[in-house]
Order: C-alpha cells, then sequence, then structure tokens
C-alpha cells in the first residue's frame, strides 16, 4: 500500500514536496491554512497573522532560469526578474501542469503533529487539523513541514532604549505594503537586508527624507551582471564555485570585493560591512546606491536611543523629527504545532541534519522543507530536497547513524560561524551549489563529469562553466527528463526573449558571419581559460 504523507502549507515548499511525492507513488495530502496556494508570493493587502506577508512591489532577487523547477522551464517571455503576480502565476501553472490541487485542503490549519505510541515500530504520525472550527486527526506515515519561516517578526525593541517614549509610528517590515501615505515623511528604516533595501529606495522617491540605520553595514550587488546577465547565472557556476572552495579565503573575500566595488566604493558610501574579515551575504538592490548619491537616503550607524521625536544614534549624531521608525529586521521560526523537542534552535543553530531531518528520531518520517537559506534560489534547492526525501520515506535511500548525523550538524554549524560568525540572520546560511550537489549525490542524480564529457563536451562545458541551474539535476538517474539537455542548451534564448522586444535589423553578409564564428571560436578559447559567459 502506498505511504501516506502529510504535507503542511501549500507555499513553493508544500507544492514542490507534493510533486515529489507523486513522483515516487507516495499518497500525499497537503493541509494549507488559507484559501489558497502559493504562501509568501500571493501579494495581500492586509496584513494576515500567522502568514507571511510582502510589500507590493517585491521581485525576486533570483532570476528565472535560476529559480524554476527543474523538468518545468517557465515561459519563454516571462521576465527575468519577476513581480511576485508573475512569479505565482507560475506556481499556478506548475501546480495545474501536475495536477496538485486535487490534493490540497484549503483552510485547514495543523494544530498538532504527534508520533503515534508505536513510533518506534511504524513510524506513524497522528497529524491534528481544523477547519471551520472542526477538529480532525489522522494517520500518515510520513510528515513533510513546509510551513514557511518569515512569519513572526523579530523586532529587537530592547536594543532601542526610548522606544516606549517615541510619538511617532513604528512597526515591522512584514506591515509595510506600498508607499502611499508616507509621502513628505521623516523616515527611519532600521536594518540593509533585503526588505530594508528596497523599502528604504521605495519610500524615498516620496518621503522627505529617509533614512537606514546599520551597524554592520552590507555589500550590494546588483541584479545586472556581466553583459547584463542577471547576476546569479554569472556568479553560481561550478566553475567559479570551485575556485572560491580551492583558493583560500582572503583572496577569495578580495576577489569577492573587487568585484563588487567595481560598481560603487563601499566605503565612500557608508555601506562597507564592518568586519571586514567574514563574509557576508550581500544585497540585491539597483536602486540603493544610487537613491545614495541623489541625498534621498542617508546612511546611518546603529541607533543608541530614541527621544520622544528624534533619534540618537551611536556616533553621538541626532535626527530630529522623525515620524516613521520600520523595523526591517528580519523573522524568528518555531513550529507550535510540533512537540517542542523535535525541531531545537538552540545556540544558534537548528539542529536538522543536512537542514531536515531531526536526528533524534527512530525512524526518518518527519522533515522540514525549505528551512534553509542559500545564496542562491531557494526553489531548485527545496525541490532537491524534496525529490530526496520522499526517497528516504519509501525506503530508497538511507540516513546515517544519529552519532554520524550529530557530528554533520555541529560541523556544519562551526564552518558556518567560521564563514560568517554567530549572526542569528545567518543561522541557514549554507554554500548554494555545495548544498545541491550534496543532495544530488544522496538521490543518485549529480551528473558525473568525466564520463559525461566522453559522450557529449560540449554539454559538459555548459554544465561546469555555465550557470548551474536546476535542469542539470535531471540529467542522469531517477527522475531523468529526457528535456534537460535542450533546456540547458537553449537556456539563453529564454533569457533574450522578454527583452526582445524592439526588432533591429542585422546585416547579414557572409564573410562578416564566417569573421564571427571565427572571432567566436577565439571567444570561447579565452572565455575557457578567463571564465566569461558560458550561458
Ligand atoms: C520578501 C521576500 C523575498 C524573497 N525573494 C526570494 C527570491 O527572489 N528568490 C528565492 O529563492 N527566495 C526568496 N525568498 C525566500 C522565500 O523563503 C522563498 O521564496 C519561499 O517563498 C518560501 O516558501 P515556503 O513554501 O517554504 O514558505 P511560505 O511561502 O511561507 O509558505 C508556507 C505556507 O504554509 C502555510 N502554513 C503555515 N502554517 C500552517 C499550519 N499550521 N497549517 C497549515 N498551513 C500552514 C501558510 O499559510 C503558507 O501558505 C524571499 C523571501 C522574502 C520574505
Ligand atoms: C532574496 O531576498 C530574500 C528576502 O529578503 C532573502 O531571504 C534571500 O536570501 C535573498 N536571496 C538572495 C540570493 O540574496
Amino acid at each position: 500500500m502506498a505511504k501516506k504523507v502529510a504535507v503542511i502549507g501549500a507555499g513553493v515548499s508544500g507544492l514542490i514536496s507534493l510533486k515529489c511525492c507523486v513522483d515516487e507513488g507516495l499518497e500525499p495530502t497537503c493541509f494549507e491554512r488559507t484559501e489558497d496556494i502559493g504562501g509568501l508570493w500571493r501579494f495581500k493587502e492586509n496584513v494576515e497573522d500567522g502568514r507571511a506577508s510582502i510589500y507590493q512591489s517585491v521581485i525576486t532577487n533570483t532570476s528565472k532560469e535560476m529559480s524554476c523547477f527543474s523538468d518545468f522551464p517557465m515561459p519563454e517571455d516571462f521576465p527575468n526578474f519577476l513581480h511576485n503576480s508573475k512569479l505565482l502565476e507560475y506556481f499556478r501553472i506548475f501546480a495545474k501542469k501536475f495536477d496538485l490541487l486535487k490534493y490540497i485542503q484549503f483552510q485547514t490549519t495543523v494544530l498538532s503533529v504527534k508520533r503515534r505510541p508505536d513510533f518506534s515500530s511504524s513510524g506513524q504520525w497522528e497529524v491534528c487539523t481544523q477547519n471551520n472550527g472542526k477538529e480532525q486527526c489522522a494517520v500518515f506515515d510520513a510528515v513533510m513541514v513546509c510551513s514557511g519561516h518569515h512569519i513572526q517578526p523579530h523586532i529587537p525593541l530592547t536594543s532601542f532604549p526610548g522606544i516606549e517614549r517615541f510619538k511617532g509610528q513604528y512597526f515591522h517590515s512584514r506591515q509595510y505594503k506600498h508607499p502611499v501615505g508616507f509621502e513628505g515623511k521623516r523616515i527611519l528604516v532600521i536594518g540593509i537586508g533585503n526588505s530594508a533595501s528596497d523599502i528604504a529606495s521605495e519610500l524615498s522617491k516620496k518621503a522627505a527624507q529617509v533614512f537606514v540605520s546599520t551597524r554592520q553595514g552590507s555589500w550590494v550587488m546588483s541584479r545586472i551582471s556581466k553583459d547584463g546577465y542577471p547576476w546569479d547565472m554569472v556568479f553560481h557556476t561550478r566553475f567559479s564555485s570551485m575556485l572560491r572552495n580551492v583558493l583560500p579565503r582572503m583572496v577569495v573575500k578580495w576577489m569577492m570585493e573587487q568585484q563588487i566595488s567595481q560598481w560603487f566604493n563601499h566605503e565612500n558610501y557608508g555601506l562597507e560591512p564592518q568586519n571586514k574579515y567574514l563574509m557576508k551575504e550581500p544585497v540585491l538592490n539597483d536602486d540603493l546606491p544610487s537613491r545614495i548619491l541623489y541625498g534621498a537616503i542617508k546612511v546611518k550607524t546603529r541607533v543608541k536611543e530614541l527621544t520622544e521625536t528624534a533619534v540618537i544614534f551611536e556616533d553621538g549624531t541626532v535626527e530630529e523629527n522623525i515620524d516613521v521608525i520600520i523595523f526591517a529586521t528580519g523573522y524568528t521560526f518555531s513550529f507550535p504545532f510540533l512537540e517542542d523537542s523535535l525541531v531545537k534552535v538552540e545556540n544558534n543553530m537548528v539542529s536538522l541534519y543536512k537542514f531536515m531531518f531531526p536526528p533524534q528520531l527512530e525512524k526518518p518520517t518527519l522533515v522540514c522543507i525549505g528551512l534553509i537559506q542559500p545564496l542562491g534560489s531557494i526553489f531548485p534547492t527545496v525541490e532537491l530536497q524534496a525529490r530526496w526525501v520522499t526517497r528516504v520515506f519509501k525506503g530508497l535511500c538511507g540516513l546515517p547513524s544519529e552519532k554520524t548525523m550529530m557530528e554533520d550538524i555541529i560541523k556544519r554549524n562551526k564552518k558556518r560561524i567560521d564563514l560568517f560568525r554567530e549572526s542569528q540572520s545567518q543561522i541557514l546560511q549554507t554554500n548554494y551549489i555545495d548544498y545541491l550537489d550534496e543532495l544530488a549525490l544522496e538521490i543518485g542524480v549529480k551528473p558525473d563529469f568525466v564520463s559525461l564529457f566522453l559522450k557529449d563536451p560540449k554539454l559538459v562545458l555548459k554544465l561546469y562553466f555555465g550557470p548551474c541551474n536546476s535542469y542539470q539535476y535531471r540529467l542522469v538517474g531517477p527522475g531523468q527528463w529526457e528535456g534537460a539537455r535542450n533546456a540547458i542548451l537553449t537556456q539563453k534564448q529564454r533569457i533574450l526573449k522578454p527583452l526582445k522586444t524592439r526588432a533591429l535589423k542585422k546585416s547579414s553578409s557572409v564573410s562578416a558571419s564566417l569573421l564571427l564564428k571565427a572571432l567566436g571560436l577565439l571567444a570561447v578559447v579565452v572565455a575557457f581559460f578567463f571564465h566569461l559567459q558560458w550561458l
């Protein structure tokens, strides 16, 4: 009999989990608290308790070719960075194509997930839900927790002495929807993450003055990289990832800083990260530096104290008449429906094996999907998580002993602290391609470059020097997709298609095209050595 799997949440993680269950012949049931799919990406005008909330202008920070699921490229005419409504449209087409909606019970909240008395032999769970006030419990062979981690706002109010005196308005960034109502105001944004930068940039067009307060500073990167290609297609190649892994850390840092500084000098703009010895996740924002250059945004250091109307900063400077403070200070997460001991966040680490399995369970039948923050798109990441997990549920893949898993968790955490220090915001940080490959190895879908090179050198060069996108994990092994090779070879087309909105005439003389070919060949050789564009 097919194993029954409970999937909690119908956001991106839940949808892909459903598909992987179906692909592996499992029998999934998805419980979704709200009335629709999409999770975080379904924008609403009002903020709802217990649900992620985004502002109207959110645009993806990872490009469409790097963000799509591995056997379902985004439509050719979709732009490279998507407005949240467009991304939601993709998820809707995806859910329809793989007929996923029929597994989802909407307006059904999971209240509790408990081990059955015979858990040590059966591995089964009792999942209790509530729908329209009606409570119901059912038994499942496995549980996939896909409930998201951008829901509970984190506001470190104790670090803001005097906040109780402050007469202006203050709120967490999740309350922010659009710039209406902030015209002519003096606004302070706390933090310099992606949301902070977006909100500050947007408000600075309407407000009298925007201040951004950051103690740490941050690198800021443009979504637009070399030759105008999306940043992640250039950044996330196997070749550059290998370089970043083998070169000494100081050299890697130096190279990255050189690259980032080509756009603007972060020291001059007051943005340079303070601890120069640590890696720092960059912020992706195309407007922030120009807004600073226009004076519409002023970068300040940490807040020391607040009065009724003014903000005093650590460096002694004071800004009077502040109307609004927005705390873009991130999120905390928890799983109220799980037993306390199951998923622990302690000493700044999540004790889950490969960010998924609680190591102490006798049977590996409960996982968290998407509880991770790679410096790359989360979508291919959760897809590989779900592909692996569903095979573990089926008994096709095994897990090591509890001791080995614990050791791995501790080792991984040490490495993270070494790179990023004990930063709360980077608890879930991990190296993008390394992690994808790790999961792919477990499933048996990591392409073997040596054997593949003899068969298909053109493809291998693309795999190695080109962007490491999800199609790479559909070339071999379980879940192989015959369209994968073509998807890799034609991705440039899909990048350029949405840009070709004005037909340009081309001269087509034979000699010119021959010359171009010769130049092209030369470029290939040069690119091979200098690693230019391998799209
Ligand atoms: C502003 C913003 C921009 C981002 N941009 C990008 C980007 O460009 N690229 C990228 O890769 N990542 C991005 N991310 C990361 C983001 O985490 C992922 O994109 C992704 O949306 C997370 O999906 P999820 O399914 O894990 O969680 P969610 O989208 O939060 O979905 C969780 C679902 O579970 C449901 N749920 C919760 N609790 C229960 C319960 N007890 N019972 C039943 N249902 C429940 C919720 O209603 C919700 O539908 C961004 C995040 C934010 C905040
Ligand atoms: C994109 O933005 C979200 C929200 O701020 C963040 O969690 C994620 O890490 C960002 N992704 C990258 C690759 O920077």
